[in-house]
């Protein structure tokens, strides 16, 4: 794993349960398939076969897990994605898309299960082997709006969907304060073509930087 993506570009698509992310992921995949891309789509926890396993030990785990059990395993499934997937598309050249990344595990391990977020800096930076994003779309949205989209979409509450309103408001201050390289925030209450189309504008000004996107510009 090298430092900064050598070819590719790298994508990442952050924001509370229900801000979007797969919504996103899904029209923004299919505008760049039409745009001549095929995007490499990858989310966490899992995009591997060990990752996919984490994720039903992480989501479906039958008692309560802590805060270092969690970080471990949701950085655990990080590190074998990184190296099995995301860096070698990156190298390859392809757009890597990712629901979910570095970020979520300061929000959901950090501030939300009150981890020090050093320690979440640390292991994320072991996992990644420093490998981050060109670009990470945060799609804001009020936890309250997240959670009732969940709820009307009738998707089956995991672990963390079952945490306290508490919880899941210091995730969605996290996300919401979040600032950094790469790091643009969408409002994820405006309609979903609007943040389609805003998210598209954001890939296109990081990809025509890079060589070798010009499907993208
Ligand atoms: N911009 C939007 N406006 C209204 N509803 C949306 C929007 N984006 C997604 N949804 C709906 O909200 C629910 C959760 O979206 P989803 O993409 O699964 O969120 P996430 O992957 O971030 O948890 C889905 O039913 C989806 O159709
Ligand atoms: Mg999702």
């Amino acid at each position: 794993v090298t430092r900064s993506a050598p070819a590719g570009c790298f994508v990442v698509l952050e924001g509370p349960e229900g801000a979007g992310k797969s919504t996103l992921a899904a029209a923004l995949a299919a505008r760049l398939r039409a745009a001549g891309s095929e995007p490499v789509l990858v989310r966490e926890p899992g995009g591997t076969a060990v990752g996919e396993r984490v994720r039903e030990a992480f989501l479906g785990g039958d008692h309560p897990l802590s805060a270092e059990t969690e970080l471990l395993l949701v950085t655990a499934a990080r590190s074998d994605l990184v190296r099995a997937v995301i860096a070698p598309a990156l190298a390859a050249g392809r757009l890597v898309l990712a629901d979910r990344y570095e970020l979520s595990t300061e929000a959901y391990q950090g501030a939300g299960r009150g981890l020090p977020l050093e320690t979440v800096h640390r292991v994320n930076a072991l996992a990644t082997g420093g490998l981050r994003p060109h670009l990470t779309l945060v799609l804001d949205v009020p936890p309250e709006l997240g959670a009732r989209r969940q709820i009307e979409s009738g998707k089956r509450r995991d672990r963390l969907d079952s945490e306290s309103a508490e919880f899941h408001r210091r995730v969605a201050a996290h996300y919401l304060a979040a600032r950094g390289d790469g790091v643009r925030h969408l409002d994820g209450t405006l309609p979903a073509a609007e943040v389609e189309a805003a998210a598209w504008e954001a890939i296109r000004g990081v990809a025509g930087k890079l060589s070798g996107h010009a499907a993208v510009t």
